[in-house]
């Protein structure tokens, strides 16, 4: 096999590898996150996909402990976000969206880039040795204080971060065939995935 060929198969095994050995963390060690590697995390959130490249994402990244407490308490008391060394909260800049998209642009197009974002900081997190929780159950109004968010910018999750000390055993995933379908819905696309 010619070896870029090779190198594609392996970042490929790779890739899929991260993807799915990667779980919630909800437990974390002592131990601190450097900061150049909360800047890789976010390096990778940045390059994720956005409509009309518009990026309409912001990041808040929290160590502060007292702001964490607070977080947490806005979060149903959610030990994760207490704990965890470093918090990111991923805000939807429904602003800069509504620049070029208008109404789509705030309900549907900024959560949608956000969360393309959120899911490279989780693999990207995972891929270096560290562990990480999408945390969503939060009181909206609670967490804009907290963070003192303006009008426009909204938080829509908060990512505690550390080295993970404990091991998730994989969810149940549904079968493909369950939620795939061929040309149009209802129709079976796969029969024994
Ligand atoms: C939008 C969203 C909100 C979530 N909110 C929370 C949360 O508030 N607290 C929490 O512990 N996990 C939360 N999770 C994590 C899910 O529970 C978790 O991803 C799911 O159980 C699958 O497990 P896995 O991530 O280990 O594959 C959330 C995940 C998503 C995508």
């Amino acid at each position: 096999m010619e070896s870029t060929e090779k190198l594609i198969e392996d970042s490929a095994e790779i890739l899929m590898k991260i993807i799915k050995e990667r779980r919630s963390i909800r437990k974390f060690t002592d131990e601190d996150v450097p900061e150049d590697l909360v800047l890789k995390f976010l390096e990778a959130a940045r390059w994720a996909p956005s409509a009309g490249d518009v990026q309409d994402w912001e990041f808040i990244v929290i160590r502060d402990k007292d702001i964490k407490e607070q977080l947490s308490n806005a979060a149903l008391r959610q030990p994760s976000v207490r704990k965890a060394p470093v918090v990111i909260a991923v805000c939807a800049n429904q602003i800069r969206a509504s620049k070029t998209y208008r109404s789509r642009g705030v309900n549907l197009y900024c959560y949608q880039d956000s969360a393309a974002a959120i899911q490279n900081l989780l693999l990207t997190i995972h891929a270096n040795g560290y562990g990480a929780v999408w945390v969503g159950a939060f009181d909206d109004k609670m967490v804009a204080e907290i963070l003192k968010t303006p009008d426009g910018i909204r938080p829509i999750a908060l990512i505690p971060i550390g080295r993970p000390a404990e091991h998730p055993s994989p969810t149940h995933r549904y079968k493909l065939k369950k939620v795939t379908h061929l040309n149009q819905y209802g129709n079976l696309y796969l029969k024994n995935k």
